[in-house]
């Protein structure tokens, strides 16, 4: 029997290739620039399955052109790029990769807290210039991370990692979120809950670990920004329209927050260039990228498609109705 036509919108990891090369006839998009939306539609037309980044918008008009297709794996754990009610009425599976990139993510907002609160990359620049004179009592000092406030805004699986961690540097932690945590998981993480109003005014750093959806675009705003000291730091691993780009550099231009570090935008690629300051840090979506855990996501990705054509229910469906109808 022939096998089902995959298009994968990069070459994978070798892992993840291995995977979908034995239950599938993959083809992949080998060329260093992405893939154009007419190249996609083009080769989609007789794909019954797609591996997908979250650069890549599964919504109507793809469906439209992709009339075989019958799972789209995004190769990410957000999948706000992904509209699954469109696909649920098409009767097409989709699924993301939960889970195998907690520990990862959660270790990047730390890195991006430590280097924003300590002046990592200032320090950096500085040491690289050629103009560093020695140690000096007042150079580039920043503040300390150990011992302070953090406010988790979001405690699923990735909040919740960000939360471990601060106990090791003895910090007090503060989380909000639309649903309250066990109280065991409360307990064993030293984490209380609070309402956003109250978290924003003590959290010294506030990480954000919410998904993108309508109710949390746009949570930072100008009137949340106002609420946070101006001694804070906005941490943001998430989603970029999460926050209010525009309202954040207003915030950190008039001092009403002590800065930023930032793995996501707004409108990636593009970065504000208000955010080009030295009290931001920005890096460029990489908060699960350690080989690990992209090989990771890339074999789960993998493994859905495969075991929805082998008949199985693919592990991280986010539209299981659509199965359960057949
Ligand atoms: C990355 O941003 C992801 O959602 O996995």
């Amino acid at each position: 029997m022939a096998k089902p036509k995959v298009l994968a919108t990069r070459p994978l990891f070798p892992a993840a290739q291995e995977i979908l090369n034995a239950g599938c006839e993959a083809e992949y998009w080998t060329r260093p620039e992405r893939i154009s939306k007419e190249e996609l539609f083009e080769k989609i037309k007789d794909k019954e399955g797609l591996v997908c980044l979250l650069t890549e918008k599964v919504n109507q008009e793809l469906l439209s052109a992709a009339p075989k297709l019958r799972i789209a794996a995004n190769v990410a754990v957000g999948f706000d790029n992904i509209d699954v009610a469109a696909c649920t009425k098409r009767g097409v599976v989709a699924t993301n990769t939960p889970g195998v990139l907690d520990e990862t993510t959660a270790d990047f907002a730390w890195t991006l807290m430590m280097a924003v609160g300590r002046r990592l990359i200032e320090a950096d620049t500085l040491a690289r210039s050629g103009n560093w004179k020695g140690w000096d009592l007042d150079q580039l000092v920043g503040t300390d991370v150990w011992g302070k406030t953090l406010g988790i805004v979001g405690f699923g699986r990735i909040g919740r990692a960000m939360a471990r961690r601060a106990l090791g540097f003895q910090m007090k932690v503060l989380y909000a979120d639309a649903v309250r945590a066990p109280e065991a998981v409360e307990k064993e993480l030293k984490a209380e809950y609070r309402g956003m109003a109250s978290l924003l005014s003590e959290a010294d750093f506030v990480s954000v670990h919410v998904p993108l959806l309508p109710e949390t675009s746009g949570l930072f705003d100008a009137p949340r920004f106002l609420k946070m000291k101006p001694t804070a730091f906005l941490i943001n691993t998430s989603r970029g329209p999460v926050v209010d780009e525009a309202a954040l550099v207003h915030a950190l231009e008039s001092g009403k927050i002590a800065g930023a570090a930032l793995d996501v935008f707004e409108n990636e690629p593009f970065i504000h260039p208000g955010l080009k300051r030295p009290n931001v840090v920005l890096a460029p979506h990489i908060a699960s990228a350690s080989i690990e855990t992209r090989t990771k996501m890339a074999c789960m990705a993998a493994e859905n498609v495969v075991a929805m054509f082998k008949g199985q229910r693919p592990m991280n469906m986010l539209n299981p109705e659509v199965l359960k109808a057949k």
